[in-house]
Parts: C-alpha cells; sequence; structure tokens
C-alpha cells in the first residue's frame, strides 16, 4: 500500500477518550492506519475523558485491550503496537472546565515548537450529543480553531433531534467555524462495499444507459441487524430506528443509488449530487404516512437459542415505550430519472440476520419470444449490491436450462470483494480518520445535507407522534419484522429480497 508519511505532523485530541467508541472504533482504525504508512510520520493522540487512570501504561493497556477485541489486526506480538501507542496520551480533564482549553493550548504550542511546523489539529468530539455544541463554543472562545486551514473539528452521530435542533447547531457551528472544518461523520459513507457504489455506477459505460425509471422498476435498501439496542437503551429512547438509521445511513445509501453523475470527485460536487437527491425526495402528506410507512418494536423470545427481552424490558427503557426499532417506507425521487420508482427501505433491531443489501429490480424483458414452458423459471434482471457482512455485488440474469429443449434459469453472476482483494478491507473508521487527517471533506456530511435529511423525516416522525402505535410490541426477534412491513411490499405485488444463501440458513 502508498506510503502517506509526508502529510503534516498532525495532533488529534479525542474528546471522549475513555469512551466506547475510542476502544472499539477509533483506535483500531488509527492502529491500523498506522500499521499500513497512513499516519503522518509526526503525530500524536491525546485522549482526553473524566475517567480517571492509575498510569498512562494503564491507558494504553486498556486501548490494546480494545485493539485485540475489535481490530481486523490484532497486535499479536506486541511490538508494532508499542512503537504505535508510544504517541498515545490520556489526560484526566473536565471538558467543561475553562482550564482544560488553556492547556490544550499549551499542548498546541509546545508540538509546533518540537515540531518545528504548525501541525494539523483535529478535534475529535466521541462525547454525548448534548455536549457537543458546549465543547465548541469553548474552543471557539478560545480562538482555537481559528486557522481554519489547520484545525479540524470532528462530529459523530446524531447531528440534531429533528430539523430544528440540526439547523440550530448548524447555525451555531456557522458562526464559530467554516464549513471546511466541519466533519460530521456517517460512518456509511467510510464502508468500501457503499464508496464502490459510485465506482460501480460511474466507472463503468454499461450500468448508467439503464439506470432509470425506463429500465428500473422498483429499488430496495435493507439494513437489518441481529443486535437488540443492547445498553443504549437511554440514547435510543431518545432516537428509534428512523432517526438512528434512516435520517443518515439508509437515505446516504439512496443518495448513492439515485444521484445523478458528478462531473468531477470534487468534495463539494459529489455532495451537491447527492443533496439534490435528498431535495428530491417526495415529502410524506400525514395520509402517505400512513400507507407509505410501517413501524414495529421487538417482543422479548428467543434468537439462535437465546433468550432476549422484549424493547420494552431493556435497560433505561419506558415499559410502554412507542419507540419504533424497526421501519419500513415506501419512498419517491420525484424527478426525471426516478419518476414513479419506489424505493422500498427496511431496517430493524433484532431481525433474522445481519445484512446491507440494496437490490436494483430491473423490469421484465419488453417482449418475451421464448415457448411458454422455457419460462416456467424465468425472472427479470436484479442486481445486488452486498454491502455486508457479505461483500459482494451479483446480477441475475437468464441462461439456458443444459438439455435438449429450451428451458430457462435465473443464474447468478457474483464479484466477491473478499476474494478478489484477500480480506484487505479497510473498516469504515479508517478511511474516514484517514480523510480528516488529509482534510477531504467528500465522505462527510455537509450542513444542507443534513437538514435535507430531516425534511424527509420530519413529517414521519410527526404522523407517528400524533398516532401512537397501538400493537407494540408486533414482532418477534429472529424474524424480518412485523407484518406490515410485508404488506407495505406486498401490496405492490413485490417481496423483500435477502441473499439466497442466507435465505437457506437456520
Ligand atoms: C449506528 C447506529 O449508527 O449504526 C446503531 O447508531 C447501529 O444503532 C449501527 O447498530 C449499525 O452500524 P453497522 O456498521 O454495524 O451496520
Amino acid at each position: 500500500m502508498a506510503s502517506k508519511k509526508n502529510t503534516n505532523p498532525t495532533l488529534l485530541f479525542i474528546f471522549g477518550g475513555s469512551g466506547d467508541l475510542t476502544n472499539r472504533k477509533l483506535i483500531p482504525a488509527l492502529y491500523n492506519l498506522y500499521i499500513d504508512n497512513y499516519l503522518p510520520e509526526k503525530f500524536d493522540i491525546i485522549g482526553i475523558g473524566r475517567s480517571p487512570f492509575p498510569s498512562q501504561e494503564a491507558y494504553r493497556d486498556k486501548l490494546l485491550e480494545g485493539v485485540q477485541q475489535f481490530s481486523r489486526r490484532k497486535d499479536e506480538a506486541n511490538g508494532t503496537w508499542k512503537t504505535f501507542s508510544s504517541n498515545i496520551r490520556y489526560f484526566e480533564m473536565d471538558l467543561m472546565d475553562d482550564k482544560a482549553y488553556d492547556q490544550i493550548m499549551n499542548w498546541i504550542k509546545e508540538k509546533a515548537t518540537e515540531w518545528k511546523a504548525q501541525p494539523t489539529i483535529i478535534f475529535y468530539l466521541a462525547v454525548a450529543p448534548q455536549l457537543a455544541p458546549d465543547i465548541a463554543k469553548k474552543l471557539s472562545a478560545k480562538k482555537i480553531c481559528d486557522d481554519s486551514t489547520h484545525t479540524r473539528i470532528v462530529f459523530e452521530k446524531p447531528f440534531g433531534h429533528d430539523l430544528q435542533s440540526a439547523r440550530e447547531l448548524n447555525n451555531l457551528l456557522k458562526g464559530m467555524f467554516e464549513e471546511n472544518q466541519i466533519f460530521r461523520i456517517d460512518h456509511y459513507l467510510g464502508k468500501e462495499t457503499v464508496q464502490n457504489i459510485l465506482a460501480f455506477r460511474f466507472a463503468n459505460a454499461l450500468f448508467e444507459p439503464i439506470w432509470n425509471s425506463n429500465y428500473i422498476d422498483h429499488i430496495q435498501i435493507t439494513a437489518a441487524e441481529t443486535v437488540g439496542v443492547e445498553d443504549r437503551g437511554g440514547y435510543y429512547e431518545q432516537s428509534g430506528a428512523l432517526r438512528d438509521m434512516v435520517q443518515n445511513h439508509i437515505l446516504q445509501l439512496l443518495c448513492m443509488i439515485a444521484m445523478e453523475a458528478p462531473t468531477s470527485f470534487d468534495a463539494d460536487e459529489i455532495r451537491n449530487k447527492k443533496v439534490d437527491v435528498l431535495n428530491a425526495l417526495r415529502k410524506f402528506s400525514v395520509e402517505d404516512v400512513h400507507a407509505l410507512t410501517a413501524r414495529g418494536q421487538y417482543a422479548g423470545g428467543w434468537m439462535k437459542g437465546k433468550e432476549v427481552p422484549g424493547y420494552r424490558k431493556e435497560k433505561n427503557v419506558d415499559p410502554h415505550s412507542p419507540v419504533d426499532t424497526f421501519v419500513a417506507a415506501k419512498f419517491y425521487v420525484d424527478n426525471w430519472r426516478w419518476q414513479n420508482v419506489p424505493f422500498y427501505v427496511r431496517t430493524g433491531k433484532h431481525l433474522y440476520e445481519k445484512s446491507t443489501l440494496v437490490v436494483i429490480q430491473f423490469k421484465e424483458a419488453p417482449h418475451f419470444a421464448f415457448p411458454r414452458e422455457a419460462a416456467e423459471t424465468w425472472r427479470s434482471n436484479r442486481l445486488i449490491f452486498s454491502i455486508q457482512p457479505q461483500t459482494d455485488i451479483r446480477i441475475r440474469f437468464q441462461a439456458k436450462h443444459p438439455g435438449p429443449h429450451m428451458s430457462l434459469d435465473p443464474v447468478d453472476m457474483d464479484f466477491n470483494f473478499a476474494e478478489a482483494y484477500d480480506g484487505e478491507e479497510p473498516e469504515a473508521y479508517e478511511t474516514l480518520l484517514e480523510d480528516v487527517i488529509e482534510g477531504n471533506p467528500t465522505l462527510f456530511m455537509r450542513a444542507d445535507q443534513v437538514e435535507a435529511a430531516w425534511k424527509v423525516i420530519m413529517p414521519i416522525l410527526e404522523a407517528w407522534q400524533k398516532r401512537p402505535p397501538v400493537d407494540f410490541p408486533n414482532y418477534a426477534p429472529g424474524t424480518w419484522g412485523p407484518e406490515d412491513a410485508e404488506a407495505l411490499i406486498a401490496k405492490d405485488g413485490h417481496h423483500w429480497v435477502t441473499l439466497p444463501s442466507n435465505n437457506n440458513k437456520g
């Protein structure tokens, strides 16, 4: 892999340095970037948090445990980790205290003197969302981010709780930072298979001419998870599946599928094309919401031989909670390309299997010249992007079944990433952190994108709030969600697609 060690010296402050995200995602990602020579020659990682650690070694040991558990590469011999982690330090500080920021200023000055260069400074806000605005204000008040070419600030989702709060947050940040300093993370955009949708669509001449309502019957996006809300009940009660997955990840996938061809890979050009899709998404009326969406909440039951509690029995969850752990919806993109093509989306917790899929269902062949008996198993063409955990692209077409008669079978042509690239696939956070270090915002959400996505979601949230669910919990764990989700697609004569190999499982 190409070395990027000539990038500017970098100081990465992780606010929330003792938290779960740092342990599970950020440090493993940085460690892999280090192994692949993607980190700058000079870099320092400074974790800041409120949890005490008896020593710097104890902090590093905790991070190493995270690497052993969550990184795609473990540190078997402990050798690489030692050199990597010698660049990591931890400070126990209260980020609500102004003095913490004076201290941060001092470190930056010290490092700039030591490195004899103006370093790139990144503030990664891996903290509870309600703390982020106050931290941003304190950074701004101390003028730490005034040099907009050298300082960056990274926000995790959720970015706002609804349209109004997202606007307020954007306006607040606009007054303090340049847009090009703000990196709003949607980790789905860092996934290799998601980025590959752009390569597939725009680096090949074959598909773009048929990528429209003349040839495509409908599109499906599924993001199914087997996990429940685990220990995130408190957060999830304020969120639900619609806010947690649809407002961001699912709509971003939809944008990748539906966007017009960019004229260049310039960050703003890509983001302009994506925001056009969000703006073109039909905004639902209250009647639309009832006809075009389905919501669900998991009951208690059994998953793979293990008993799991219903959502309402999870920790920090109201026993009468109306919160959705499953959503299905049928969207329309109102422009020339996608007129009348439904985009069916669904996502949920405690479903049958972990599977993120994008399905492009083509229309039937316009004329069928074969004898009727040839057509018994005939199916129209279908393209599936399997985003995770299987990572492949498969195209279904018709083939002649061997034998004396003309009989047709649907068969798959399959491109498998893991086989083709020998399991080299980086984690989403590796790509995203590398982009932050480089200052490339292409895969990050711009202010207007976040607001445009909320505009799509708001009518659904409002209609659901006005009419609380009467049948929750309405699906058993380990299934594909509530019956309403099946009905939503079945009434159009379709069914939700799953991967054939997975259909045969369990
Ligand atoms: C997060 C959501 O953004 O994405 C989680 O908050 C969800 O609830 C997760 O589990 C899914 O991510 P992935 O990469 O496992 O599909």
